[in-house]
């Protein structure tokens, strides 16, 4: 993902407005984006907590903190029942993690809650599975050799434009926004820059496979794009959505 972060994560803090001295909470930061970008954006003057349901998630986050000069702090937290005051933030921030929570409407509110009257909270999702290539091409892989497979589903749960703008209203946000990026990610044809993703998505199902078909299915994954290469270089379209609530 590195070289796609700059192209969500500069949108993503633009569309939460988040500016020099802000105090952000981000949701869902796994391994710290956008809390790392966010707290650089805000510098020393703001704050910027990061946050995960798992807290092994973050320890990567923290790693990766430690070389920053006004880092973020991280702790783990639930998104449906986060433990800050009333109003504590001015911006809320989440890349790639509302899609995971069952209970959205309990999710939201409570991002609101949190919220300081008229703060500002943005979401990132994913949009169709047929803009992301990367996502589609390992997918077909999987279904080729492993059968149909419904793994990739959760994290397309808001692909639909609108239902997520849908649900912040019904949790209370005034004013609702959305926009959709494309961006390509420029991936190296001479790495498995998709085997993150493989893992990721269908580690459940790849863990009892043997090791000569999962090699198979690598090959197979490795192939599509090979084909897809440009002078060393995979263009691999993606297509995410932001959606913002006042
Ligand atoms: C795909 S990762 C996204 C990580 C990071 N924001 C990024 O874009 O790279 C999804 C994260 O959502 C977290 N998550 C799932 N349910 C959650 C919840 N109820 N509250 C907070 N985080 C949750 C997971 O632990 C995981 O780290």
């Amino acid at each position: 993902m590195a070289d796609l972060a700059d192209k969500l994560n500069r949108p993503l803090l633009d569309a939460a407005g988040v500016v020099a001295g802000d105090r952000v909470l981000d949701l869902a930061s796994g391994a710290g984006e956008p809390a790392l970008s966010a707290a650089r954006r805000v510098g020393g003057a703001g704050l910027v907590v990061g946050s995960d349901l798992v807290p092994g998630m973050l320890g990567g986050a923290v790693r990766r903190a430690a070389t920053e000069t006004a880092p973020p702090l991280f702790t783990a937290a639930d998104m449906t029942s986060l433990p800050f005051a009333n109003g504590a933030f001015d911006r809320v921030t989440c890349r790639f993690g509302v899609m995971f929570v069952p209970d959205t409407l309990a999710a939201l509110r409570d991002v609101r809650r949190v919220l300081r009257a008229g703060g500002r909270a943005a979401f990132m999702v994913w949009g169709p599975l047929a803009g992301n290539g990367l996502f589609a091409d390992i997918g077909a892989a999987v279904a080729a050799r492993l059968g149909e497979d419904h793994s990739l589903a959760p994290l397309f749960r808001f692909a639909a434009p609108g239902s997520l703008a849908a649900a912040m209203s019904e949790a209370g946000f005034g004013t609702v926004t959305e926009s959709d990026l494309t961006p390509v990610r420029k991936a190296p044809a001479d790495q498995p820059f998709w085997r993150a993703a493989l893992d990721m998505s269908f580690g459940h199902r790849l863990g009892g496979l043997p090791a000569n078909e999962r090699a198979a299915l690598e090959s197979d994954i490795a192939a599509r794009f090979a084909a897809q290469a440009v002078d060393g270089v995979v263009p691999v379209p993606a297509h995410v959505r932001i959606i913002v609530g006042q």
